[in-house]
């Protein structure tokens, strides 16, 4: 889609500066902890749902709820319209109740909406939740200059596909950021000692093998998506210090969520693509700076909450 004649001229964000945010993903695991981060700097904020029965959740955490679906581009259009926002963040994802196959078509036709959604507005700055385990393979972490694993066989291929389309869209905007994420851990992820791998530890040894990991507390994640308003164009890749291999971080993670110790692997054979990410852009030159360094300390402190009994109750 070409930008009307009519467009406004994209705004310059500068920090301080009090914007409008269209938040798509906004009753996720990650738009539940942005959204009072983002009316706590001054931001106002419109949280897309498609579920009306999240309203009131959406206006206590400080957000004018919207409800439509990624999926119709009409009323999706109208209401970023509505909200005339500075910027539009982009963290859907398809993985409550779907699959990756779900979660790929989601990135591909639901950005497409978005993107031509805030066109349609005049936005001057798309933000979108990409992932950091997309990229070809390699011996080292990879930055982000590294190409997207497009070679992949499947059912990889269909998620690097999604993911690439979903950048690739991103880009159209006059200011973009691509925000490119380890393996979310913490509170209301699967990473946790309610979620769904301790599950999967528990009911049987995870295997600890030489593949390689990045991995980002989700409230880092949350504060980079925040931090991003005002970065410059580009990918970033939001990870933790210490890419590990497998070896290292499962029985970490099995001490933290209560499972029995991991199978340790036979084989030293890494899927040449499962190499981890290198966050030195976010660190040196943007300034990031994670409250969990990496995720020994990370899974440390899900193991003091666990023993002191807390219940999955909402963000933190
Ligand atoms: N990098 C990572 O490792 C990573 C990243 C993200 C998630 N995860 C994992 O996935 C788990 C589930 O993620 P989640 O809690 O964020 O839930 P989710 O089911 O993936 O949904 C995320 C958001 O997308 C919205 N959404 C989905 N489809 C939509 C559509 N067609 N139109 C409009 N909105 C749509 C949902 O809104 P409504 O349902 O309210 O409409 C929700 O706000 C997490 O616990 C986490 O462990 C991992």
């Amino acid at each position: 889609m070409s930008r009307g004649a009519n467009q406004k001229e994209p705004l310059e964000q500068k920090e301080g500066m009090s914007m409008r945010i269209f938040l798509a993903g906004s009753t996720g695991v990650l738009g539940r902890r942005i959204i009072p981060l983002l009316t706590s700097h001054g931001h106002e904020v419109t949280a897309l749902t498609r579920r009306s029965e999240q309203a009131s959740m959406l206006r206590s955490l400080g957000a004018r709820p919207a409800v439509a679906d990624a999926f119709e581009p009409v009323s999706l259009a109208a209401a970023v319209k509505l909200a005339a926002p500075d910027v539009l963040m982009h963290q859907l994802t398809d993985l409550t109740s779907g699959t990756s196959a779900s979660n790929a078509i989601l990135r591909a036709r639901g950005t497409r909406h978005l993107v031509d959604a805030a066109h349609g507005a005049g936005v001057g700055r798309v933000i979108s939740q990409s992932i950091a385990w997309a990229y070809a393979a390699g011996c080292k972490p990879a930055a982000e200059e590294i190409p997207l694993d497009l070679g992949a066989d499947e059912p990889r291929l269909t998620t690097i596909r999604g993911i690439a389309a979903l950048e690739q869209m991103t880009q159209e905007a006059p200011q973009w950021v691509v925000l490119r994420f380890g393996i979310l851990y913490g509170p209301d992820t699967w990473y946790e000692p309610r979620g769904s791998k301790a599950a999967e530890a528990r009911a049987g040894p995870l295997l600890a093998d030489d593949n390689v990991s990045s991995f980002v507390h989700v409230d880092d994640a949350a504060a980079a998506s925040v931090q991003a308003l005002t970065w410059p164009s580009g990918p970033v890749n939001i990870c933790d210090d210490e890419p590990a291999a497998g070896r290292l971080w499962v029985p970490e993670f099995c001490r933290a969520v209560g499972a029995a110790m991991p199978a340790a692997s036979n084989s030293s054979a890494r899927e040449p693509w499962a190499r981890g990410a290198d966050n030195r852009h976010a660190r040196t030159h943007l300034a990031w700076s994670p409250r969990f360094p990496s995720w020994r300390q990370g899974f440390d402190a899900m193991r003091h909450r666990a023993g002191q009994g807390a219940t999955r109750s909402g963000p933190q």
